[in-house]
């Protein structure tokens, strides 16, 4: 069972980028999190953190998983590109967000990806990408 965690765009500035908003823990903090449950649930998880559409697309295109675990941060709410990337390979997605991107500005609210994943987790913080591991794992394991 191969699950892809894909963080995007400056999510590797978490710790440091608006902690009131992202808290405190750093991308490796969440990452050892990931990598420890994934563990636990023997799921072989593989992290990427890539700040550039292309890149995102290029692995996501790559196909090498199962279940995609994504966190498009910044493009969610622009990137047509990824949506369709998604599409084309047709493989089980998750959305992840940190924050409740429906608690923040109007502009945060519109999902281009949401209603082409399986479904969408926002708010729970870091707990959010271990959440939509175990969903993962239920989706698979069907
Ligand atoms: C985010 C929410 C997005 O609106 C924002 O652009 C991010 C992070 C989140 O995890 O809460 O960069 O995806």
């Amino acid at each position: 069972m191969k699950v892809l965690v894909i963080h995007g765009p400056n999510l590797n500035l978490l710790g440091r980028r608006e902690t009131d908003i992202y808290g405190t823990k750093s991308l490796d903090d969440i990452n050892n999190e990931i990598l420890s449950l994934a563990s636990d649930l023997g799921i072989d998880v593989r992290i990427l953190q890539l700040n550039s559409e292309g890149e995102i697309i290029d692995a996501i295109q790559k196909g090498a998983y199962d279940a995609l675990i994504i966190n498009p941060a910044a493009y969610t709410h622009t990137s047509i590109a990824i949506r369709d990337a998604l599409v084309a390979v047709g493989k089980p997605s998750i959305e992840v967000h940190l924050s409740n991107i429906y608690r923040r500005e109007e502009f945060r609210r519109r999902s281009f990806i949401a209603d082409v994943a399986v479904g969408q987790i926002s708010g729970f913080g870091p707990d959010s990408y271990l959440l939509a591991l175990r969903a993962a794992k239920n989706i698979l394991s069907k």
